[in-house]
């Protein structure tokens, strides 16, 4: 199937490394040009090297928490290639914790960088895209169900995933798709962290894999050809839909 990549333009936040970077990778190895960015500027260009250089990726240093990160992002691509032509946007998880260990501080920051940082970029970047744009939004399975130990997730995540099919509604009638994924354990940095923060990572890797239909973590390259597929105008007729990446882990439809 031709995904009908070649020379278009994604914006990808959170994306030198994890999910983001997996995306990034299955849309150059297509055709596409990437703007990436995430707030270490070493990793930043580590990552757009990594990923062919300024022909075909181009790096920002921006946190997603910043105000002026989606303008940032939008002048560079337009600075490169004159077009944008969709945004996927993830950005570093909450820290883990139950509800009643969270602080207020905590709960402050995560909402600046993981729910207004996003709905921020999705406005920012809908605002400028044109007929057959897309938005993703890298969410997780905690939309449908809650994880231990992740409250802020939990918290956070499903009324994001209630901004993306609202922000469906008002973008489609001018062409412009909005979806959500919902990961489940994909085997990057921040799962291994993850479970670390259990005391024996392995052992927390085995039962997670237990509960798992398919017995096993994904892989970030499964999770990133699933968003290039998404964002891509090969997903033409496919909006307003939460989209588990998870091996069959979610157990509500
Ligand atoms: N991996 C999974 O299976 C899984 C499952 C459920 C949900 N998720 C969610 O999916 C998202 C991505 O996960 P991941 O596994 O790819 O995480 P990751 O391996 O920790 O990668 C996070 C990326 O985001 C960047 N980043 C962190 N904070 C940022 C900020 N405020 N602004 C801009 N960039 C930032 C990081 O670089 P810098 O630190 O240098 O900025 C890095 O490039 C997270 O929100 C995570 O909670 C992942």
């Amino acid at each position: 199937m031709d995904l009908q990549l070649k020379d278009r333009v994604y914006l990808l936040t959170g994306a030198t490394r994890g999910l983001g970077r997996a995306t990034a990778e299955a849309l150059v190895a297509d055709g596409a040009r990437v703007v990436v960015s995430g707030r270490d500027a070493a990793s930043v260009a580590a990552a757009a090297a990594g990923l062919g250089g300024p022909d075909r990726a181009r790096g920002v240093v921006a946190d997603n928490a910043d105000p002026g990160t989606p303008a940032a992002l939008l002048a560079a691509a337009r600075d490169a290639w004159g077009r944008v032509d969709g945004v996927l946007i993830s950005v570093g998880g909450p820290p883990p914790g139950r509800i009643t260990a969270m602080t207020d501080e905590q709960w402050t920051a995560a909402f600046g960088s993981v729910f207004l940082g996003a709905v921020r970029l999705a406005r920012e970047v809908g605002a400028v895209l044109g007929e057959g744009g897309s938005i993703a939004f890298v969410l997780s399975t905690s939309v449908r169900e809650p994880i231990v130990d992740l409250a802020i997730s939990n918290g956070l995540r499903p009324g994001l995933a209630m901004a993306a099919k609202t922000l469906a509604d008002e973008l489609g009638p001018r062409g412009i798709r909005v979806n959500g994924l919902l990961p489940g354990r994909i085997g990057t940095e921040r799962i291994v962290e993850l479970d670390s923060a259990q005391g024996d990572p392995e052992a927390a890797r085995e039962r997670a894999s237990a509960q798992i239909p398919l017995r096993r973590y994904g892989v970030p390259e499964e999770f990133g050809r699933v968003a290039a597929f998404v964002l891509s105008p090969a997903a033409s007729y496919l909006s307003g839909v939460m989209l588990p990446v998870d091996g069959g882990a979610l157990r509500p439809l």
